[in-house]
């Protein structure tokens, strides 16, 4: 049998990772600064992540959501710590698409509406309603569009008063930080005054920090920095270092009842062990503030470099945008130089490595980013 072929490959066969580097069948060492899609956030094959889920591996793997989980209750605990969310509730699914899926419907059961506001190029996902309110028309099937959904300029608050006045969106869905869009950063006071505009008019506030959440950004929660709390926060990608889990942090005003979500391997015992897991090392080693200083330090030297048109981000969320398109230039860095780094479009570069990047290892990756340059810096 073939594989269904929808992915373009790198003549690469990664078969092994340790911290912030990967190993190909070869034996050829990569620094890794794409973090297999701001997936690695600890680091790859860290040894407590192995021991920990080496040792519930052979406990138990799986049991269905039917039966009590005391990890689940360690990882919402954990969690609510780590995040401070301590008075929202968890529940946990299996990929960012899903929880963005339930934080719609969540929204909508709570409104009893059904018409979204995006922003314009924004990513959820690819499960019907996150595929919805994502905004490129390639990707959404005629089957998917079961609902309204507004795509309004970032940044722009008098067009989303506008659309609220109408009073019948149900929610408002808004990245922490636009990752597929190109690294674009809502501004701390828009998402201040878009708080405000859902509270006034009753409209579920979304904050997708599936890509930005988790450290990444310096803080927990990208959107921290401005000082709001959304009404469903949802992640996926840092939080089981590879493991598939994502979750939903769910504000009090939400009533749960027997039904209204559900999932079969949601919140199983191996992927709940990979989240404790890695919270464990994120608090022991310091990642967020790891990611803000290592990150700080990395904008500050890209910005000096020549050929750069901006240097956008947070943390360890970085845009590099060039004026030209930058697909020679990523090659280069993965074949010639051996960094693998993420894109946006046609002309930025992604970063998004493990959030355990040392400062060694990012002064190895300027050094080496140098050289591919347009004028060889
Ligand atoms: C902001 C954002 N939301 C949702 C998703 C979808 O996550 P998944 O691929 O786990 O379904 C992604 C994936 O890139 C993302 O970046």
């Amino acid at each position: 049998m073939k594989l269904f072929d929808v992915y373009p490959l790198f003549d690469i066969n990664v078969v092994q990772g340790k911290g912030c580097h990967v190993y190909d069948d070869k034996g050829n060492e990569y620094l890794d600064l794409y973090g297999g899609h701001a997936v690695i956030s600890v680091g790859h094959t860290h040894p407590y992540y192995v021991e920990k889920l080496t040792a519930q591996l052979h406990r138990l793997a799986f049991y269905s959501n039917s039966v009590i989980n005391k990890l689940q209750v360690e990882l919402a605990e954990k969690l609510g710590r780590a995040s401070g969310y301590d008075d929202y509730s968890l529940f946990l699914i299996n990929s960012g698409a899903e929880a963005n899926e339930n934080a719609l419907k969540l929204a909508s059961f709570h409104t009893g509406k059904k018409k979204v506001v995006s922003f314009a190029h924004s990513f959820h996902g690819r499960t019907s309603a996150a595929v919805n309110v994502t905004d490129n028309p390639k990707i959404i099937a005629p089957i998917n569009h079961t609902f309204e959904v507004v795509y309004l300029p970032l940044n722009n608050i008098e067009a989303v008063r506008r659309e609220l006045a109408g009073g019948d969106v149900c929610a408002v869905v808004i990245e922490g930080i636009q990752g597929v869009g190109g690294i674009q950063l809502p501004s701390d006071e828009f998402l201040r005054q878009l708080r405000q505009a859902c509270t006034d008019t009753a409209t579920v506030l979304i904050v997708d920090e599936i890509q930005s959440g988790y450290g990444r950004s310096g803080k927990f929660f990208a959107h921290q920095y401005a000082g709001i709390r959304p009404d469903i926060i949802t992640m996926a990608k840092g939080m089981g270092n590879g493991f598939p889990i994502g979750g939903l942090l769910i504000s009090p005003m939400f009533t749960p009842s027997y039904g209204m979500l559900g999932t079969t391997f949601g919140g199983n015992h191996l992927a709940c062990t990979a989240a404790i897991a890695v919270l464990d090392i994120m608090e022991s080693e310091k990642l967020v503030d790891n990611a803000a200083r290592v990150g700080a330090w990395l904008m500050e030297q890209l910005k000096q470099l020549p050929g750069i048109k901006e240097v956008r981000g947070r943390g360890l969320m970085i845009g590099i945008e060039f004026e030209a398109p930058i697909k020679e230039l990523r090659t280069s860095l993965l074949f010639d130089y051996k960094v693998f780094t993420g894109v946006a479009g046609a002309h930025v570069i992604r970063l998004l490595p493990p959030l355990c990047l040392s400062m060694e290892e990012a002064a190895d990756f300027i050094e080496r980013f140098k050289k591919v340059l347009p004028s060889n810096a």
